[in-house]
């Protein structure tokens, strides 16, 4: 390579230089890395020469160089070729230039923004492996345990060239498999089971006698046993972020918390929850309640509180005030309206699990705040699980800030640019793809109704699926993937249907979804993360259409779901599907607006397809909403701390009873 071309558009050599002084901030950067690039690849032609024992040496030489204080950035070169020419060997891929750049914009702390399918995981080595040098553990945050289990697998033998050890954390393991998944050199895991450990540490360490002193890293391994109990977490080093939107942002609405276990009026609490259910149907709005659809509030009229303290009550709910009698009530009702089964939860196994909003997976573990579980559980007539309080809770920008280094990537991080800025105080950093994308959007569709919609959609799959075009189709939620299914199975379509409920095998079948003739319906847990493979001939028939059934609350959950056709350079189409009386106008304008576009789109005459940009200015609105409610909880947040701490507590644990 001469020392004036450029990769991808990314300047080396003289040009580079200038640049690097001349040009605007992300320019400057790219310049600088790209000149780097010329330093890695001068490391090749020796390093490719090498035994595995010598390369082995190299990486241990690294180590000390690092644990003996020298700058990391001076090891950039060295241990990004070495990287490289262990993936070659490990696992026959070699980083592309463009993915070395994204491995540089991350050891700078940044977001690297590389397009779906441009091979993050891959990238992910090259930061991962740099800071695990100093030996203080490097964390690989991801969404689902599946990723995280399949990432660590396939980027284990690269990390074994370099005598580095690789550990995993998923939901199931015990404390002694997570204790030695953090000892190792580098941990995958999901963001949640990181936050969790950390949480269960720290309270831990408070029964230990240990809470107020920050003394976490330095302990000995003596002093912290405890009946054989002892944290499992190392400190917080290094963590790549991957996903990082759907992570940092999407997730950052509501905190991680810890229950403690309150044992005093348990059974009241629980009889309160099934005595509220019960009466619930007795409720009727406007007579008894008001719903304010703003801020989705139930008040009970004076009507509705009379009707409360009149009703027959068992008589463990004596003394119960009367104030928490209509909360539990109010609750009761906001349930039975806002919550539905099998599109907000399903109960499995005599347990409600949430279905996350956006990736359409089984949250499993996760409980919905103030009493509202507890309130659906009872509506479904399952045991009540004891609510307990809170013992620990930590947000998730807490949680990620307290790595020293921190670094992330996705396929959509431009939109949400400030927040990173902001919250994180990370720059976005956009990364050229290796191959021009091939992948197009077709124009959006919008129908009157949801029947019209689907009536189409499947007329769409129909004519790909003659020509054995593989598709792959996108819906918000269990119940309309159930309908798809019906309609496709009528037309003699034969299809596979993924929802939440097997999600051990969704992401297997999802990925083989590239196959000739394969038609997969997934709720958009298919969206994030999951590779699919084309072979040849899929490619030359035009390869995998994606379509999106509706819009999500976010744009960039589309796009992630956009981004299963089109990767490495494939060719892909997508096509978006909207109807008027889509779920994201009622939650963008609320319920009249809603109710309006309703109407119209019943009416034969109207052009649905004019109120495509209303449709877009929904879920907008949806954003910046959420956008809104993450503030307001960093501000809330960020108080009771400055409190808890000028009182001389832990921040992140209540005060035990
Ligand atoms: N340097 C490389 N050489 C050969 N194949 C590669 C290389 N990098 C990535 N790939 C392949 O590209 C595909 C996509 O990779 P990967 O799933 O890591 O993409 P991604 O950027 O994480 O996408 P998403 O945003 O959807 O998560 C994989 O099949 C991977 O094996
Ligand atoms: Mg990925």
């Amino acid at each position: 390579m001469s020392s004036t071309t450029s990769v991808n558009g990314i300047p080396q050599g003289w040009q580079a230089k200038m640049l690097s002084w001349l040009g605007g901030p992300i320019q400057r950067r790219l310049a600088q890395w790209g000149s780097q690039l010329q330093q890695i690849n001068a490391f090749e032609p020796m390093l490719a020469a090498e035994e595995p024992r010598d390369l082995r040496k190299r990486s241990l030489a690294l180590r000390y160089r690092a644990k003996a204080g020298e700058p990391l950035a001076s090891l950039v070169p060295e241990g990004y070729a070495l990287v490289r020419e262990a993936a070659k060997r490990a696992i026959q891929q070699r980083h592309y230039d463009v993915q070395m750049i994204g491995g540089m914009a991350l050891f700078y702390g940044c977001i690297a923004e590389m397009e779906t399918g441009e091979g993050k995981t891959l990238t992910a080595t090259l930061p991962t492996y740099l800071h695990a040098l100093i030996g203080k553990g490097s964390h690989v945050a991801t969404v689902n345990d599946y990723l995280a289990e399949r990432d660590a697998a396939m980027m284990r033998p690269v990390y074994e060239v370099l005598g580095m050890s690789t550990g995993i954390v998923l939901t199931p393991d015990t404390q002694d498999t997570r204790r030695k998944a953090y000892a190792c050199d580098i941990t995958y895991g999901t963001a949640k089971e990181f936050g969790f450990d950390f949480l269960r540490d720290r309270l831990l360490l408070r029964r230990m006698g240990m809470a107020q002193s920050n003394l976490l890293n330095q302990l000995t391994s003596a002093r912290m046993e405890m009946g054989g109990e002892m944290p499992v977490q190392r400190e917080h080093h290094f963590c790549l972020v991957d996903e990082a939107d759907s992570i940092l942002i999407d997730e950052a609405r509501t905190p991680l918390i810890i229950g403690s276990l309150g044992e005093k009026a348990i059974e009241r609490i629980v009889t309160l929850y099934r005595w509220a259910a019960e009466v619930v149907p007795q409720f009727l709005e406007e007579e008894h309640y008001e719903y304010e659809h703003d801020e989705k509030k139930i008040e009970l009229s004076t009507e509705g509180r009379q009707l409360v303290r009149s009703m027959p009550k068992p008589e463990i709910l004596r003394g119960v005030g009367l104030i928490d009698l209509y909360q539990y009530v109010e609750r009761a009702i906001k349930c039975k309206r806002d919550f539905l089964l099998d599109r907000h939860y399903v109960v499995k196994e005599g347990e409600i699990v949430i279905v996350d909003e956006n990736t359409g997976r089984l949250a499993e573990g996760r409980k919905w705040r103030d009493g509202i579980h507890q309130a659906i559980e009872a509506q479904e007539r399952i045991d009540v699980s004891v609510p307990t309080g809170q013992a620990a809770r930590i947000t998730i920008q807490d949680l990620f800030l307290r790595y020293k280094h921190l670094a992330g990537m996705t396929g959509t991080a431009s939109s949400a640019a400030r927040e990173f800025k902001k919250v994180y105080k990370m720059r976005v950093i956009p990364v050229p793809t290796n191959r021009p994308v091939q992948r197009k959007r077709l124009p959006d569709r919008v129908y009157g109704t949801a029947d019209q919609k689907w009536r189409a959609i499947v007329e769409d799959v129909r004519e790909a699926h003659i020509k054995r075009r593989p598709v792959l189709i996108g819906t918000r939620s269990i119940d309309k993937s159930v309908i798809l299914s019906k309609l496709l199975t009528e037309k003699g379509i034969p299809h596979q249907v993924l929802n939440a409920h097997e999600v051990a095998t969704e992401a297997e079948i999802v990925a083989r979804a590239g196959e000739e003739g394969k038609v997969t319906v997934a709720t958009n847990m298919a969206g994030r993360g999951t590779d699919i493979k084309l072979q040849q001939p899929v490619k030359d028939l035009g390869g995998l259409h994606v379509i999106c059934t509706e819009l999500h609350d976010s744009a960039r959950i589309d796009r992630q779901l956009m981004g299963r056709c089109g990767r490495q350079g494939d060719p892909g189409t997508v096509q978006q599907y909207m109807s008027l009386d889509d779920d994201v106008l009622r939650t963008g304008f609320g319920p009249q607006t809603a109710e309006k576009m309703t109407k119209v789109g019943e009416q034969d005459s109207a052009n649905p397809q004019k109120y495509l940009s209303l449709l877009q200015r929904a879920q907008r609105k949806v954003e910046r909403r959420h956008l809104r409610d993450r503030f307001v909880l960093l501000f809330h947040e960020k108080e009771r701390k400055k409190m808890q701490q000028e009182m001389g507590q832990d921040p992140y644990l209540d005060t035990p009873d």
